[in-house]
């Protein structure tokens, strides 16, 4: 999958969200990149909510990960700020259960690496108008023949 799309709006990066994590399940890995104020913990928020977890999901200030249950018996949301990691052996300390948990990365280009054979990478981009360019790039067998 690979995919650009625009955003208009803080809404309807949240509905990307419900989309995205309607389809989502356990063993999933999102990487969300883009600068402060992209929209990453928006789109997580909308990824929680599609998925049907306990929210709210925010940006977690005293804590790296955070775990969000399923209310409705699916997998559980793991929501990670990486923000503060700098390398791959830090986030592979906080012991995320990755095959049992959906799990959604801030921050987490090139700390993932080798983690997972699939990964859904979420690029967002701001405009001065507001609009998010958004580009969704999946690889690996998880993504092949998925379209969002
Ligand atoms: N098109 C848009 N998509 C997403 N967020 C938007 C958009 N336009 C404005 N916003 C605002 O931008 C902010 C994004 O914040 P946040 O999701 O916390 O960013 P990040 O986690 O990437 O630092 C929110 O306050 C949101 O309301
Ligand atoms: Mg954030």
């Amino acid at each position: 999958m690979n995919r650009r799309l625009l955003v208009p709006t803080a809404d309807a990066m949240r509905d990307l969200g419900v989309r995205i994590g309607g389809g989502l399940r356990a063993g999933d890995l999102l990487v969300l990149t883009g600068p402060l104020g992209a929209g990453k913990t928006v789109l997580s928020a909308g990824i929680g909510e599609g998925l049907g977890v306990r929210g709210p999901v925010s940006s977690p200030t005293f804590v790296l990960a955070r775990t969000h249950p399923s209310l409705v018996g699916g997998a559980p949301l793991v929501h990670v700020d990486a923000y503060r990691l700098s390398s791959p052996a830090e986030l592979d300390d906080l012991d995320l259960d990755f095959e049992g948990s959906a799990v959604v990365v801030e921050w987490g280009a090139g700390l993932v690496d080798g983690i997972a054979d699939s990964v859904l990478e979420v690029r967002i981009e701001r405009r001065p108008d507001d609009v998010r360019e958004v580009e969704l790039r999946g690889s690996g067998p998880r993504w092949a023949s998925i379209d969002l």
